[in-house]
């Protein structure tokens, strides 16, 4: 009981390249970030105020926020910017077969 799955989420080539793509699973807004280093997974709305992060600016790691600018790393979701103060919420996540998956 309450063990974690990978489960299947998205093909890589869906992703816009470079860039944040909204993925729903179920009713659980996702953001998916496909970065120099890999791919990251991150709830998609923002923990400062529910802003939509996908409608923000992605440059490299880091991920800001469309409505007051607070900006988090993608790869660990600690804020790096205000008045995001708060670690957003990641998931693991993995690339099989051209699919990305996460851990949930
Ligand atoms: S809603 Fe994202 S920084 Fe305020």
């Amino acid at each position: 009981m309450g063990d974690k799955v990978w489960r299947d989420l998205v093909a890589v080539s869906a992703l816009q390249q470079a860039w944040v793509t909204r993925v729903d699973l179920g009713a659980r807004p996702l953001a998916v970030y496909d970065t120099p280093t890999g791919i990251y997974v991150s709830l998609a709305l923002c923990n400062h105020g529910g802003a939509d992060l996908c409608d923000g600016y992605f440059d490299g790691h880091v991920i800001e926020c469309p409505l007051h600018q607070g900006a988090f790393d993608v790869r660990d979701g600690r804020p790096v910017d205000a008045p995001a103060t708060r670690a957003m919420k990641t998931f693991p996540a993995r690339v099989v077969d051209g699919v990305v998956q996460i851990e949930i």
